[in-house]
């Protein structure tokens, strides 16, 4: 039984969702690491769409058990609003979902502290999804954090919300932005007591679990190139979106973990400020984006687009020790003659030799690219490797190569049923001996 990671390598949405829940049919439990509400992964089931912010995809599947680990920042109304919704479509969380009584929770003050910091940063603002994340990540390291263990004790609850108001209360136009205390400590209470039987104690679950021989799939949201650590700061989420995050944010200890997988698109897509040396400024992007409809599943913007980006999955690779790639979404290039894949950034005509921490620096970086014939024939829904066509083949090989890791599936549609197995030999087939 293996334990893996499946991580974004790009800045997001590269098709998480589908791909996790794709692989969860051979885990008995899938967890959350990081993130928050600020996610959104589609999963389409029999042609169904399912948006998940927060529960893991794997609620979708029967008798799989599903984690909220301890890094995860909860918004309990959007988290009991996503299970009240599941509920509502017939799926039931109960004795399945397990939130981690560490994880911290985000209030209203959270969004609103955002909200006021995004305006004052003007032209520099990152571009938050405004789900009150970064405040709550903020919290959480000032030591002033509210965690779901908290919320039931009415003395603790109030004492960490008075504490968490007046360290914000300078930058708030009127106290606690005009929030009750008392108000919202009555309705965290409320939510925190129909959340209860959900709350436990996820660490010791997920390692008895390992213990006794099943299998866990973690499960990152956001993108390596979102990560505060290693991502293009300032223009990144407020957690850890890499692999290591995945021990920090469930208490599983990094030798219990067997292997990571890589998630990228067929070609790159931002959302947010900050920047993207391969963007598609012009007609090109926006064909890309109108074939790939781009547009947020959480916040519904209109997604960035570029070519792939062999650069940014290099330092992916080296980040997460990626074992293996999954590139999603081969379909939306098919109907173009030439596809550019970037291998290289020139700085002040220099050829860079390591992905720059400094965001001037990216931002004035000149891709370098290969260019590639186009298969200009339908990919879309094809479920046989084999049955691309050759230059759609030699895309991804040529993928595999400049990112010096071996691609193990490709996509070809949002439906689970549409991907296809490009290595029969490959890592992931080998912890998963069905998927050749
Ligand atoms: P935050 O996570 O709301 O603080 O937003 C910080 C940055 O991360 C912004 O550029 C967001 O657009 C981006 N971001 C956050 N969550 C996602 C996601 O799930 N997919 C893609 N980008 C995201």
């Amino acid at each position: 039984m293996s334990n893996l990671i499946v991580i974004g390598a790009q800045w997001g949405d590269e098709g998480k969702g589908k791909i996790v829940d794709l692989l969860t049919d051979h885990f008995d439990i899938v967890a959350r690491y990081q993130g928050g509400h600020n996610a959104g992964h589609t999963v389409i089931i029999g042609g169904k769409k399912y948006v998940l912010h927060l529960i893991p995809s794997g609620i979708l599947h029967e008798r799989k058990l599903c984690v909220i680990g301890n890094g995860v920042v909860v918004d309990p109304l959007a988290l009991k609003q996503e299970i009240d919704g599941l509920e509502g479509a017939g799926i039931s969380c109960k004795g399945r979902l397990f939130i981690s009584n560490r994880a911290h929770v985000i209030l209203e003050y959270h969004r609103l502290v955002e909200k006021r910091d995004e305006d004052g940063r003007g032209e520099g603002r990152i571009g938050t999804t405004n789900r009150g994340i970064g405040p709550t990540y903020e919290d959480k390291m000032g030591r002033r954090g509210l965690r779901f263990c908290d919320l039931l004790n009415p003395g603790v609850l109030r004492q960490g919300i008075e504490a968490s108001i007046r360290a914000k209360q300078a930058a708030l136009p009127t106290p606690a932005g005009g929030v009750s205390v008392d108000g919202l400590v009555a309705a965290v209470q409320n939510l925190a007591g129909e959340l209860s039987e959900y709350v436990t104690d996820t660490a010791e679950l997920l390692n008895r679990g390992i213990d006794e021989g099943r299998s866990v799939l973690l499960e990152g949201a956001q993108g390596t190139l979102l990560d505060i650590d290693h991502g293009t700061y300032p223009y990144v989420t407020a957690s850890s979106a890499t692999a290591g995050g995945a021990c920090t944010g469930t208490g599983i200890g990094p030798t219990r973990i067997d292997g990571v997988v890589g998630i990228s698109k067929a070609y790159t897509t931002r959302v947010g400020e900050g920047p993207f040396p391969t963007e598609l400024l012009g007609a090109l992007g926006d064909q890309i984006r109108t074939a790939g409809q781009e547009f947020g599943a959480s916040t519904g913007r209109p997604r960035r687009c570029g070519w792939f980006d062999a650069v940014v999955t290099r330092y992916s690779k080296m980040i997460n020790n990626l074992d293996s790639l999954v590139v999603t979404k081969l379909d939306v290039l098919d109907s173009l003659p030439e596809i550019k894949i970037c291998n290289g950034y020139r700085y002040k005509g220099e050829l860079l030799k390591s992905f720059p921490p400094e965001i001037e620096v990216l931002a004035e970086c000149l891709p370098e690219y290969v260019s590639v014939k186009g298969w200009n024939s339908k990919t879309a829904g094809i479920r046989e490797y084999g049955e691309l066509p050759q230059l759609a083949r030699d895309y991804v090989a040529r993928l595999e190569d400049l990112s010096q890791t071996e691609v193990s599936l490709v996509s070809t549609g949002p439906d689970r049923d549409e991907t296809t197995v490009a290595s029969p030999n490959s890592r992931l087939s080998r912890w998963i001996p069905s998927i050749r």
